[in-house]
């Protein structure tokens, strides 16, 4: 049975919604859900925006089909009240916690950008205490992003708890747009567990930090000319491993038809897989542009790759389909390995807006205008702490 909500809740409340592709976004009025016993009703202050609000917003992409369409995926607040009797599913968390997390917007329930969230409760992990709530909703959706693409998808082992002895091994693993957040996320997660043949793709301005991140050797991507000889003169001199790959792993944390997967086609050889964060963009939005977006990524420049070559699209969302994952990730790694200080969460740009409506606008136009670069921005949810 649901708890009753607290006297100080008000029983409905504004949330912020995509009305239609390309309109500004509006505020609607949603009712305030009771925490059910697995779940907790959260008085959220932050969030941080991701570039899936802006296929969402401008190119209609996911919309599913329970209008409106909320915002917001990462969520940070306090806990107002718990389900009763409360689950076991994450003893954790009490009434009054400042707690962080990865819902999903597709929930009117869950969505991140209305300032009362009721979330199940393995989908949120305590704030540890060397760490601001800003800083801390820059890292649940890409970190839990790059723990799912690395293991679901290429395969690899990230044991939990790491091993005293872990070594991850030093088959090459390239991860293409490595200054995103997804891809600093990627390279915290593989130096910790011990991959050590890490090569990495971004402007020439990150390299300095992402050799600090572990990184062996680092790629300009926006090198007159293009960077693919630079690349591919460096795999040529590896050595081939079984099945005859040379570069057995790629990450693509861009998903850029022309602006990575094109340039992968040339580097990736038979036994490379390729996983791609989805979508696919094929036409990139802007002020006056339509964007166009492919989810099928053995659609995107057919013919374009090498025999043996096997391509990935990365879907996030489903990491739970991990049990371990969904019981533990949230609740118990992501907070553990931001307080031994593992990972690093992404810089953060604060966008500002006298309301939530302005301040959700404010991100999503900064976001189409290409603006975060090494960097996330993060913005108040409830205008009250
Ligand atoms: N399907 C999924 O599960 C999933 C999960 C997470 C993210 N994604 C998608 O992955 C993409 C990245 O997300 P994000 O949050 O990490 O984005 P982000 O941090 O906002 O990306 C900005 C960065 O992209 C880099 N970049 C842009 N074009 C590039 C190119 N052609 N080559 C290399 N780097 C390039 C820029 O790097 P420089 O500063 O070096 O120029 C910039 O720092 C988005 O489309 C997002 O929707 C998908």
């Amino acid at each position: 049975m649901a708890s009753p909500l607290p006297a100080s809740v008000p029983a409905t409340h504004p949330a912020v919604a995509i009305i239609a592709p390309r309109q500004p976004l509006q505020l609607t009025t949603l009712p305030t859900v009771p925490p059910s016993p697995s779940e907790a009703l959260v008085h959220v202050t932050w969030t941080a925006s991701s570039p899936l609000e802006l296929h969402r917003a401008d190119g209609g992409l996911l919309l599913g089909s329970n209008p409106p369409f909320l915002m917001a995926s990462t969520i940070g607040g306090t806990i107002l009240a718990l389900g009763t009797p409360a689950a076991a599913t994450n003893p954790r968390l009490r009434v009054g916690d400042t707690v962080f997390g990865y819902v999903s917007e597709a929930s009117h329930r869950e969505a991140a950008a209305q300032p009362y969230a009721t979330v199940p409760l393995n989908k949120l992990g305590k704030l540890p205490p060397n760490l601001a709530l800003p800083a801390a909703v820059t890292v649940p959706t890409n970190l839990v992003s790059a723990l799912h693409t690395l293991t679901a998808d290429l395969g690899l082992s990230l044991p939990w708890p790491v091993p005293a002895n872990q070594r991850g091994g030093d088959a090459p693993i390239l991860v293409w747009g490595a200054a995103s957040s997804v891809g600093l996320y990627m390279l915290q997660v593989l130096r910790h567990w011990g991959y050590g043949h890490v090569l990495a793709v971004a402007s020439g301005k990150h390299h300095a930090e992402l050799a600090a991140l572990g990184a062996r050797a680092c790629f300009d991507y926006r090198r007159p000319g293009g960077v693919v000889e630079e690349i591919t003169g460096y795999v040529d001199g590896l050595e081939a491993r079984a099945g005859g790959a040379r570069l057995p792993f790629i990450v693509d944390c861009i998903g850029s038809r022309d602006g990575s997967l094109r340039p992968l086609s040339r580097i990736a050889g038979r036994g490379s897989k390729v996983a791609v964060m989805l979508p696919v963009i094929n036409v990139r939005a802007g002020k006056d542009r339509m964007p166009e977006y492919e989810m099928d990524v053995s659609k995107v420049l057919p013919g374009g790759w090498k025999d043996g070559v096997e391509l990935i699209g990365v879907r996030t969302h489903s990491y739970a389909k991990n049990e371990f994952f969904r019981d533990h990730l949230l609740p118990e790694i992501v907070p553990a390995l931001l307080e031994q200080g593992v990972v690093q969460p992404n810089k953060q740009r604060i966008v500002e807006g006298s309301t939530l409506l302005e301040r959700a606008q404010n991100a999503l136009d900064l976001l189409r205008d290409q603006v975060p670069s090494g960097e996330k921005l993060v913005w108040r949810v409830a205008d009250e702490n």
